[in-house]
């Protein structure tokens, strides 16, 4: 497809030779003498670029950058023969895409002249790529037909169309995070970013400056300033999950945000302003937390604006059957296996309590449909736990079942002997805290 480009010059001969070397290359040109031409034909005619004399008989060509950064997307070059720094600033400020000093080499212009459209492009696809994206996740499949599921539905849709502070509350693998997502991409932020952090994953020297950034040489390693997430979040929403985890020192300077709506980097003096959406989540009590020191609670009211309660799936049992199809639909996709439940198996799996909701409902479905050899997946193909104690013989566990039970054990008792304190707990077991952080979360360990 040629493309379009509008050119405006009063010159004659400089219109007709920038018009000739144009047309050569390859695109269409429209030329104009005066601006007033030019804007009569550019309302009712859509263009790729325009390129435009700074001074023109009629007019100044900065109303006509105004006038097509107002209307369209199309980039404006400008020309002038007065060179001037000023010039130069006020053309970019009005949203020209660059400026050209005549007199200039043909290769120079028709240079700029490709850039220009190749940006034009690059943002075209680019807005392109956006909406498919927000297509795959906008609508983050969240299903649920139980009273408590349309609780969360209404709520969702209520503070989607808001900036109000949530709290997300549920068990492990109730949704937290689905939720949260949804309500961003149902948001008016849903083309800004979403950023997630899970604040109990971040190693706790680092909190701080992962928020709010630092400067260049605020601590030893900090070779370069790195902006934080709150300033990368700017526009959208950021979603601290696992909120109850915040060291107390990170919760002040997060009040202090929330509050003012600046932040400051690490080691910095000046304030940054952001525009930020914040969720937060939380399986602790924070209530609980707060009594017992461990959670400010002016922090706690700031973030408690909207509570969000997911309730467990024992509490809702009649979700799973819809579950159970989105996740058969997902992982038979996925695996390309055309299986199904024997229907015991099934009666099962719509009895049982899921101590890990819907998060352990789905991996059970993976590993099913996974490792069934058959079309049809048996009640003895279910994991033990579900099947019962009673047929629970030595031979059905595995040496990976028994490992996974040992560590668990282990975590267990050392926590209890640093009595909850997970960076000591850490270093006596010689992982990270990221590491003990995600087995924690992998066998439970509250
Ligand atoms: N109502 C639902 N409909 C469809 N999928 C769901 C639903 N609830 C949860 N899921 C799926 O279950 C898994 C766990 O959900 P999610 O990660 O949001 O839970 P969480 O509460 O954040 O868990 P954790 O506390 O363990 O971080 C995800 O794959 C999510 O897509
Ligand atoms: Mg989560």
């Amino acid at each position: 497809m040629k493309e379009t480009i509008l050119l405006i010059e009063d010159d004659r001969i400089m219109r007709i030779s920038l018009e000739d070397a144009l047309k050569g290359v390859g695109y269409d040109v429209m030329s104009f003498e005066t601006g007033a031409a030019a804007l009569n034909v550019f309302r009712n005619t859509s263009f790729d670029l325009a390129i435009t004399d700074v001074r023109l008989p009629d007019m100044d060509g900065f109303d006509i950058v105004k006038e097509i950064t107002d209307l369209n997307d199309s980039p404006v070059i400008m020309m002038t023969a007065y060179g001037t720094i000023k010039d130069a600033v006020e053309a970019m400020k009005l949203g020209a895409f660059d400026y050209i000093t005549k007199p200039f080499a043909l290769d120079e212009f028709m240079l700029l002249v490709s850039r220009a459209l190749d940006m034009k492009k690059l943002r075209e696809e680019n807005i392109r790529l956006k909406k498919d994206l927000n297509r795959c996740y906008a609508a983050p499949n969240i299903v649920g037909e139980s009273s408590g599921m349309k609780k969360v539905f209404s709520l969702i849709e209520k503070v989607s169309a808001t900036d109000s502070t949530v709290l997300i509350l549920g068990e492990s693998g109730t949704g937290k995070e689905l939720v949260a997502t949804t309500i961003h991409y149902q948001s008016t932020r849903k083309d800004k970013p979403l950023i997630k952090i899970n604040c109990a994953a971040l190693p706790e020297g680092l909190v701080e400056s992962e928020l709010f950034g630092h400067e260049r040489g605020a601590f030893t390693g900090a070779i370069k300033r790195r902006p934080g997430r709150f300033e990368l979040a700017h526009g959208g929403t950021i979603f601290l999950d696992e909120i109850g985890d915040l060291p107390l020192q990170a919760q002040s300077k997060l009040l202090r945000v929330l509050q003012e709506k600046t932040i400051e980097r690490v080691g910095g003096t000046g304030s940054i302003r952001v525009d930020v959406r914040l969720i937060t989540a939380t399986n602790k009590d924070l209530e609980e937390e707060v009594k017992a020191g461990r959670f400010r609670e002016d922090l706690f009211y700031r973030l408690n604006v909207i509570p969000l309660n997911i309730p467990p799936l024992r509490e809702r049992k009649e979700d799973i059957p819809s579950l159970l199809e989105v996740f058969m639909d997902k992982f038979r996709t996925r695996l390309s296996r055309k299986v199904r439940f024997s229907k015991e198996a099934g009666d099962l799996l719509l009895a049982y309590d899921y101590p890990g909701n819907v998060r352990e409902l789905e991996n059970i479905i993976e590993r099913c449909v996974t490792l069934s050899t058959t079309d049809v997946i048996n009640k003895n193909e279910l994991p033990s736990l579900m099947i019962g104690d009673s047929s629970l013989k030595l031979g059905s566990l595995s040496l990976s079942d028994v490992a996974a039970d040992a560590e668990k054990g282990h975590i267990t008792r050392v926590l209890q002997t640093t009595q909850g304190n997970r960076t000591k707990a850490a270093e006596l077991l010689g992982i990270s805290r990221k590491n003990l952080w995600e087995k924690m979360h992998a066998y439970r360990i509250e």
